[in-house]
């Protein structure tokens, strides 16, 4: 059976949160994450669905999971306003409740800084993908520079507290080729605060396909 991810007080906050952030650059970084995208689409962790109005009409189905109940429920009602075909699902990423190869894209939108177990999500995603499939991440990252670093870690317990489980300082990319992914295509970039790039948010915007 599914684990339950039930995290109330980041459920309730986060559509604020995402408010926050798409004033400040993320419409334009979900439209860069799905720029292209076609075919069958499982999105993990798709949160209120806030991707679901950025999908190009090439794309014929989203699969939309999402284990915590409360932002599912917003998912669902985002779904209904979608410019495409979407269902949404429960599940975790770590245990997905698809078929073996039966996906083209597979997204991790700000969510593989929160799963729990990083190489799990990538061998599931791995699975649901065909062999040519791409998966696509948005993701916040650690940082390079030493100073910004430590505050991260300074930051990370009560950051985790509040954000639901939310790391500050993942390596994303190396995680993917762990994970038997190559990386095809990545932009390293920070969101812009009041018109300047904040080092305190380093992000990555990329497409990485299973390694042949
Ligand atoms: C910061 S939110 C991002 C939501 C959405 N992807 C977006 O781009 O706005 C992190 C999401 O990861 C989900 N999540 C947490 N643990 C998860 C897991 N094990 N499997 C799948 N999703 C998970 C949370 O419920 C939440 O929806």
């Amino acid at each position: 059976m599914t684990k339950a991810v039930s995290h109330p007080f980041f459920a309730r906050i986060y559509p604020r949160i995402n408010a926050f952030a798409e004033a400040h650059g993320s419409i334009e970084h979900r439209q860069e994450l799905l720029a292209g995208a076609h075919g069958r689409v499982v999105e993990i962790g798709a949160g209120t669905g806030a991707n679901f109005r950025h999908y190009p009409p090439e794309v014929t189905q989203v699969v939309a999971v999402e284990p915590e109940p409360r932002l599912r429920a917003l998912a669902e009602q985002a779904a209904t306003e979608a410019s495409v075909p979407v269902e949404t699902a429960a599940g975790r990423a770590e245990e997905l409740p698809l078929e073996d190869d039966s996906f083209d894209i597979a997204v991790f939108s700000l969510v593989l800084c929160t799963i729990a177990d990083v190489p799990g999500a990538l061998a599931e995603a791995r699975r649901v993908l065909k062999p040519d499939g791409e998966l696509r991440l948005y993701e916040h990252v650690g940082s390079e520079r030493p100073g910004f670093r430590r505050v991260q870690k300074a930051l990370a317990v009560p950051w985790r507290l509040m954000g639901g489980g939310c790391h500050l300082t993942r390596d994303t990319e190396r995680a993917i080729k762990e994970a038997d992914f190559t990386v095809e295509d990545i932009r390293r970039f920070y969101f812009l605060i009041n018109g300047r790039a904040n080092p305190a948010s380093p992000s990555v915007i990329g497409m990485a396909r299973p390694t042949t």
